[in-house]
């Protein structure tokens, strides 16, 4: 029963657009994470995505797929799909049940974490490829393509007794293929189709200066930090002029709850060199009008201090205005 039922995935398309111009996703993948306790427990989570964006999560409670986006069925009929959570249900119950047995003969310890991958890719014309990858305490296990188990260096002599072990089992060796060669590409094909404006929106970024944590005595962090933007790539930098700054230093970009990408960039420089430098932003949204925030420490401690007395002083004036009245409408009486 084993890594079986890891795979949903799907092909890209040839026609329509060109491949060259498609910038989004040519990937779908079905991640699962296993972790075993001891020999009688064991949880699992499961979830589906579509190069970076998640487009199913597995409910254990259920024991269904949630799909995440109104489009994320593509064109699987419902038919289909409750026939998919059927064979992950009995997949799941099976894999946790054939590993806690195969544990002691392939003299696994607890606690232990099996993680897979499974999916497929467009590739130019109409290509695709399919793959499952199996990892087993985080180090690579093996790989499975085109019906052959490679067991991989790191898994040693267990990988590769465990390769012999699953190609007996010649039907869930039929059913993988099935899922991975033949549904996963239709599938990604439709959802490709199905999801196209909101793969292809394009959307500005927002980007703001700020000061981090101070990396050494008489130095300053400069963080310029891009947010919401869409798709992914974008080019982020600390310039001076139009010298870029090498020791910029990038970090990862991380996704916003809307389904946008965050990215904070950050360059450490002593502090009289901050007057002069800039942050800029370039992304497919800007139409080749570039973000440009210069580095403006006074004025910026400016805003600040008038953020605060301005508030401030609008209260008290307010404060002012009604005491005047009250001893106005007092002495009036
Ligand atoms: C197995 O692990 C679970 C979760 O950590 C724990 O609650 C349970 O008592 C353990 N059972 C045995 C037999 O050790
Ligand atoms: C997969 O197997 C088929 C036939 O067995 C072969 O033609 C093809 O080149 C193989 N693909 C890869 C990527 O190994
Ligand atoms: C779903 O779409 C794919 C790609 O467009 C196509 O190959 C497949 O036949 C479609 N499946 C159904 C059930 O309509």
């Amino acid at each position: 029963m084993l890594l079986l039922a890891l795979a949903l995935p799907a092909v890209l398309f040839p026609g329509g657009d060109t491949q060259d111009d498609f910038q989004g996703p040519t990937t779908f993948h079905v991640n699962q994470i296993t972790s075993f306790a001891n020999s009688t427990w064991a949880q699992y989570q499961g979830s589906g995505w579509l190069g970076d964006l998640q487009l199913q999560r597995w409910d254990s409670g259920s024991e269904t797929a949630v799909f995440l986006k109104s489009w994320s069925k593509g064109n699987l009929s419902d038919e289909v799909i409750s026939g998919l959570d059927v064979l992950f249900q009995v997949y799941f119950i099976g894999f946790i049940s054939e590993v806690q047995e195969l544990a002691s003969e392939f003299e696994v310890e607890y606690p232990f974490e099996i993680q897979g991958i499974a999916g497929c890719e467009l590739h130019s014309g109409d290509a695709t490829l399919s793959f499952l990858k199996g990892a087993l305490g985080g180090l690579d296990f093996l790989t499975i393509t085109n019906h052959s188990c490679l067991p991989a260096p790191e898994g040693g002599t267990r990988a590769q007794m465990f390769c012999i072990f699953i190609s007996q089992y010649k039907a869930i060796c039929d059913i993988i293929d099935k899922l991975l060669i033949e549904i996963c590409p239709q599938y990604l094909l439709s959802i490709l189709e199905a999801g196209k404006t909101d793969l292809q929106k394009q959307v500005k970024p927002e980007a703001w200066l700020s000061q981090g944590p101070s990396p050494g005595p008489g130095c300053l962090q400069l963080v310029c930090h891009v947010s919401g933007f869409h798709p992914k790539p974008v080019w982020v930098m600390w310039m001076r002029a139009e010298q870029e700054q090498p020791e910029t230093q990038r970090g990862d970009i991380l996704p916003n709850a809307d389904d946008t990408w965050y990215l904070q960039v950050t360059l450490d420089v002593a502090a009289e060199e901050a007057a002069g430098l800039s942050c800029r932003v370039k992304h497919s949204s800007l139409g080749g009008q570039d973000i440009v925030l210069h580095w403006g420490q006074p004025m910026s401690i400016g805003w600040i201090i008038l953020a605060i007395i301005l508030p401030c002083l609008m209260v008290l004036v307010c404060f002012a205005v009604w005491l005047f009245r009250r001893w106005s409408y007092e002495n009036i009486l």
